[in-house]
């Protein structure tokens, strides 16, 4: 395949940034769009120019690292995939690909496409975790039984892997399914109880002091979200913060 591609280069987060273009020839259909993206880099070193800065680590969908803005979309035209996880045979020979890093105020871009999303970590450090006795009395967690649908719902909301492609594609730069997804995993089970009052608060405080938008009910996050996050935890989310804020 033969491809244009219209690339945000950006050399810090001072810089005024801007796209460049890059023509690239003998893409395979089969190769992932981060391998493509390795092709031109290569290129790029033999010719002694600058690579394309971009994050990436287990390259399956997992970590959330990958995070790019293709042709508009969040993680690109696939669904249900990270931008690792998507491939060439998605684009056609001849095309050209817009690819301009995550943007929103909460995550300024450090260099071309590499965003930083520190402010997701400063949500979970917030709460997003559940105290455990560890001095040897600990319960084994399969002995408590929980009802298979909270189960089931507290693992879908666990599969959040904190992309931020939620954030990207809303026109609010909204962390709401971010932080309803951290917020129901633990709401949903006993566990999670002990703290829960605590969690929202703290969480949605944090969100609101790093500068993430509202949340207008679009849906947008939940269409682009790579692991299939529902919007019910930003209802459930919405529900466990108003009833903290009664208690508090
Ligand atoms: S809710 Fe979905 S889109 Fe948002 S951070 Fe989690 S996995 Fe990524
Ligand atoms: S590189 Fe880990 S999810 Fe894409």
């Amino acid at each position: 395949m033969k491809l244009t591609l219209k690339i945000w280069r950006q050399k810090n987060a001072q810089d005024k940034g801007g796209i460049v273009d890059y023509p690239i020839d003998g893409i395979e259909p089969d190769m992932s769009f981060l391998e493509m993206l390795d092709v031109l880099n290569e290129q790029l070193i033999n010719k002694g120019e600058e690579p394309v800065a971009f994050d990436h680590d287990c390259r399956e969908g997992i970590c959330g690292m990958c995070s790019l803005f293709i042709n508009g979309e969040a993680h690109g035209p696939d669904r249900g995939v990270t931008t690792c996880q998507l491939h060439m045979r998605m684009f056609k020979d001849g095309d050209t690909i817009f690819i301009e890093p995550f943007r929103a105020k909460a995550f300024p871009v450090i260099k071309d496409l590499v965003v930083d999303r520190s402010s997701f970590d400063r949500i979970q450090h917030a709460g997003g975790f559940i105290s455990v006795n560890t001095s040897g009395n600990t319960i084994d967690a399969n002995t408590i039984p929980i009802n298979k649908d909270d189960a089931d719902k507290s693992f879908d909301a666990a599969a959040c892997i904190g992309c931020g492609a939620c954030v990207a594609t809303c026109k609010n730069s909204s962390a709401m399914l971010f932080v309803g997804a951290k917020v129901s995993q633990f709401a949903l089970l006993p566990q999670g109880k002990v703290e829960a009052t605590d969690r929202v608060l703290n969480m949605v405080h944090q969100m609101d002091l790093e500068g993430f938008g509202n949340c207008t009910n679009t849906g947008a996050c939940e269409v682009e979200c790579p692991k299939g996050i529902s919007l019910e935890n930003i209802a459930r989310m919405n529900r466990e913060y108003l009833s903290a804020s009664l208690k508090g």
